[in-house]
């Protein structure tokens, strides 16, 4: 159901990879409720094609944009900025990538210059994306951007290996810049903690499945769905939540806060 949350609204997506990635959820929610996009991913990613199929679903142009590249983002901004008339109202930040996951180095073993290169894809590129936004003054007062995060960030899930790291460090942009943002524009930073979700780089994460069950059984609501991350993200682009910045918001039916469950209970009695 459609309620006109973000009409007249203006936002751009990152990391729309497939039909199964948060961003593409999330890409189809906005446009249902009203709101003009942008979508944009890596050139690489772009190479794939599938987001073509999303573009035209969503009536959006895509732009590429590789988030440690600051020309890249700066390109983006200016072409999304040309494409709206005008400035961007919010934007979803969907983008995570370990490179010591990828090359299966465990997390006492790390590469450093992976890690490096994690940590900027996965968390500094918050920094650059809303640096880039302040510098061109791209982002409407009252704008709202959100960014995507795991609760491997508080707590230790081992096998989540240097994104938990990753993850801390990109809630601390959030609430950092958030405030020279709200101070500035009243533009609104959140990260929006989600369960864990069936899509390419959840997948990536050793013993997903078995996490995937866990949370499910810790969770007293179950796992939030990719669809329903999308409808939470829309409520925070939407003026409902003007008051909400430099939060983290656990959209997890409950895990966060539950010690254990009866069903977890069961299962160590078996
Ligand atoms: N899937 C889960 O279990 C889960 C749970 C909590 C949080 N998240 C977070 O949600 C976000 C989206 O992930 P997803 O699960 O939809 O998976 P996904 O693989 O569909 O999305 C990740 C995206 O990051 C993009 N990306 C990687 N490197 C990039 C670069 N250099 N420049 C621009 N884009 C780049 C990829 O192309 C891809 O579109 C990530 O931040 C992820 O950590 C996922």
């Amino acid at each position: 159901m459609a309620y006109n949350l973000l009409k007249g609204k203006k936002g751009i997506i990152f990391g729309a990879l497939d039909e199964k990635s948060i961003a593409w959820r999330t890409a189809l929610r906005c446009h249902e409720e009203g709101a003009q996009l942008v979508l944009t991913n890596a050139p690489v990613a772009l190479r794939m094609g599938e987001i073509n199929k999303l573009a035209e679903a969503v009536n959006a142009p895509v732009v590429g944009a590789d988030v440690t590249n600051m020309d890249d983002l700066k390109k983006l901004f200016e072409e999304a900025t040309k494409h709206f008339g005008g400035k961007v109202d919010f934007i979803l930040h969907s983008i995570g990538m370990s490179l010591n996951v990828r090359k299966n180095k465990h997390y006492t073993e790390i590469d450093y210059g992976f890690n490096q290169k994690t940590l900027d894809i996965s968390a500094m590129s918050l920094h650059r994306v809303l640096r880039t936004a302040w510098e061109m003054d791209a982002i409407s007062d009252w704008g709202s951007v959100v960014a995507l995060t795991y609760i491997a960030a508080q707590r230790v899930f081992p096998d989540y290996n240097e994104m938990a790291d990753a993850k801390a460090l990109l809630e601390g942009v959030a609430r950092n810049f958030g405030y020279h943002y709200g101070v500035k524009k009243k533009v609104r930073i959140n990260t929006v903690s989600q369960s864990p979700t069936k899509t390419t780089a959840g997948s990536g994460v050793k013993g997903f499945d078995g996490f995937v069950s866990y949370a499910e059984k810790m969770s007293p609501l179950g796992n939030a769905s990719a669809d329903q991350c999308a409808d939470y993200c829309v409520t925070l682009f939407s003026d409902l939540t003007k008051m909400v910045t430099m939060q983290n918001l656990f959209h997890d039916g409950g895990f966060s806060f539950t010690g254990v469950t009866q069903a977890v209970i069961e299962q160590m009695e078996k």
